[in-house]
């Protein structure tokens, strides 16, 4: 595995970070007091925030089972890809598909630290230090272009990272950024915060106040991000719906009602 690029994020242990916030709800070790602060503010407004990570989490290797194993798909540009945890990208797709290629990228420094540590043995597997709002450059990585052949599919993922973009930093033209390098049969895939109701509204609030993003969109507002490619069944659902290896409940709770996920095909 190589890793390379600088990153325009430091390791700063007074501020939160979106990834250490992430990696303590999840319960790992890998944050500071400050992001467990965070935390605790997020879960005096949401009590079973921590489930929404989960829940996210286990999506990603349900997606991921599906783009390697039905969909077929050998190579994978994971943008927002956290630090590492449990059933990581690379560990599902090549459980399926041995030798596919994944880069992962991310513009926080801990991210490229640990996913060095982790990918010592991976030859097919790269990280990559970037901010994933500028596709020009991401694309024209040379560590992403030693990875990823744009001549065959590609799963673009930006799962549980859209809603850490601003309105005013243009999500759609990130997505289309990215789509548009990458051949016919390749798949988006996302998740996303949702509008679901007056909870929903004072999560986001809190997510604002006290980590400075996470938007909560509406359904419309998610499906303009990723118009333009076919919806694979089950389409954009809360999370638990989305093709589920255990039984769902008719009536969600208000957790599992706060993101919604899908994956698009590239016609
Ligand atoms: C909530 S985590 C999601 C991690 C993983 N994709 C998952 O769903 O389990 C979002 C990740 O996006 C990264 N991120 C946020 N803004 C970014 C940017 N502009 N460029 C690159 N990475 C970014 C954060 O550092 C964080 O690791």
């Amino acid at each position: 595995m190589t890793s390379s690029g600088s990153t325009s994020v430091e390791i700063d242990p007074n501020k939160p970070s979106i990834s250490r916030v992430y990696d303590a709800l999840l319960g790992g070790k890998d944050n500071y007091p400050v992001d467990e602060k965070v935390c605790e503010h997020l879960r005096a407004t949401m009590p079973n925030i921590d489930d929404l990570a989960k829940l996210n989490r286990e999506i990603l290797g349900r997606g991921v089972r599906y783009l390697a194993g039905e969909a077929g798909l050998k190579q994978y540009l994971d943008l927002g890809a956290g630090l590492p945890t449990m059933e990581n990208t690379h560990q599902v797709a090549q459980s399926l598909q041995p030798g596919a290629h994944v880069v992962y990228v991310d513009n926080d420094p801990l991210v490229l630290a640990h996913g060095r540590a982790l990918l010592k043995q991976n030859d097919h597997t790269v990280v990559v230090s970037a901010d994933l709002r500028h596709p020009d450059k991401v694309l024209a990585h040379p560590d992403v272009r030693r990875t990823i052949d744009f001549e065959q599919p590609v799963a673009v993922m930006l799962v549980g990272m859209l809603h850490h973009l601003h309105d005013d930093e243009d999500p759609a033209g990130v997505v289309d950024g990215y789509m548009n390098a990458v051949p016919s049969g390749s798949h988006l895939f996302i998740t996303h915060f949702c509008d679901s109701g007056e909870e929903a509204r004072r999560t986001e609030k809190s997510f604002m106040e006290f980590l400075g993003t996470g938007r909560f969109r509406t359904d419309d507002e998610i499906l303009d991000l990723i118009r333009g490619y076919d919806l694979v069944e089950p389409g954009l659902v809360y999370l638990p719906q989305w093709r589920p290896t255990r039984i769902v409940r008719d009536k969600l709770t208000v957790i599992e009602r706060l993101m919604v996920g899908a994956i698009a095909r590239k016609p």
